[in-house]
């Protein structure tokens, strides 16, 4: 711990040996966890990791507003729909690194390298297992169909998450499939959209709609818990992976990407290497239950649970960029 320093830090004025014995990270990751991968890089590197965390779209702002000035060197967020916005919005840097490229499959970094995948998180349909047989489920395509009016809930479309499941819908069938889909859902929603993923699952469980989806640490979250009535909650739920007699379900990424004035560039690159090693790999699955990019990494018993399953293979860079559209097809359809 002693090495990570949370807070506010300006762009330090620093000569050229100076430099790159700090990276300065930016991460809209919330998890105790990930401390101990930073820990453990500047145990191998000597250089010291200073975190600011804060929501995304407000670390996007911030190292906009700071220009080319910003101390940021790196920055980490979940969701390739807000790596795509940060790259949008010019404040990144492309970069090529021999270590990632052939440590993350193609389909998981920025093509031009803009911003690398750390780990995977699978968009699962959870449904009510006293109230769902898992053969009547198919695709998130499926979930529009009337069969489901008053049984389905979501949360908003203010969210990233959905905005990004839209955007590789959006990627598979096209506008108009993609809007008359988002106006099914909307018909079948058991109530006005609320709650984030972890509520939904609760809701499921309770029998106030009997399927949703979510990502999936969200479930393997409640099944290790050790309050007795989130573990009843991950009795009464099942997992089903979508859409697997054709493109897969539906997979997102948190990611890094170099700061566009990153003072500390070669800092910045070792840092991002060494979060996908295998050492920094197993504690993301381990601690966050996510999918971990690196082929070989074990998975958490939990998440093991679910099953194997076949994965979309769509460049997480192209439902990102779909990001804006897949919005305004959500807004239309009235999917608030
Ligand atoms: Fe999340």
């Amino acid at each position: 711990m002693a090495a990570v320093a949370v807070g506010e830090f300006s762009k330090p004025r620093q000569s050229a040996a100076q430099a790159n014995r700090v990276v300065n990270l930016y991460s809209a990751r919330h998890y105790d966890t990930d401390t101990a991968i930073y820990d453990s890089f500047t145990k191998k590197t000597g250089i010291k990791v200073n975190l600011i965390e804060a929501d995304a779209d407000k670390l996007i702002e911030r190292i906009k507003s700071e220009g080319a000035n910003s101390p940021a060197d790196v920055l980490i967020t979940v969701d390739a729909g807000r790596l795509w916005r940060a790259q949008d919005a010019g404040i990144l840097q492309p970069i090529s690194s021999k270590v990632l490229m052939s440590a993350i499959p193609a389909n998981l970094r920025e093509p031009s390298g803009y911003w690398f995948g750390l780990s995977k998180r699978a968009r699962v349909i959870v449904y009510n297992k006293d109230r769902v047989k898992p053969s009547k489920l198919s695709t998130y395509e499926d979930l529009a169909d009337s069969q489901w009016k008053r049984r389905l809930i979501s949360r908003t479309s203010n969210h990233v998450y959905n905005q990004s499941l839209t955007g590789a819908v959006l990627a598979a069938n096209g506008a108009s499939t993609t809007e008359s889909w988002a106006r099914g859902l909307v018909d079948n929603f058991a109530h006005p959209p609320k709650g984030n993923d972890t509520a939904q699952i609760k809701e499921v469980a309770a029998g106030v709609a009997d399927v949703t989806f979510v990502n999936t640490y969200y479930v393997a979250r409640l099944i290790k818990s050790k309050k007795p009535e989130e573990q009843e909650v991950a009795r009464k739920i099942g997992v089903f992976f979508p859409n697997q007699r054709d493109r897969g379900a539906h997979i997102n990424i948190s990611g890094a990407a170099v700061a566009k004035s990153a003072p500390n560039r070669g800092a910045a690159i070792r840092f991002i290497e060494h979060l996908v090693s295998r050492e920094a790999q197993e504690i993301f699955a381990k601690s966050n239950n996510e999918y971990p990019v690196l082929a070989g990494v074990p998975l958490d018993s939990a998440v093991a649970g679910f099953g194997k399953f076949r994965e979309d293979s769509l460049n997480a860079a192209t439902y990102g960029r779909n990001n804006t559209v897949a919005l305004q097809i959500m807004d239309r359809a009235g999917w608030i």
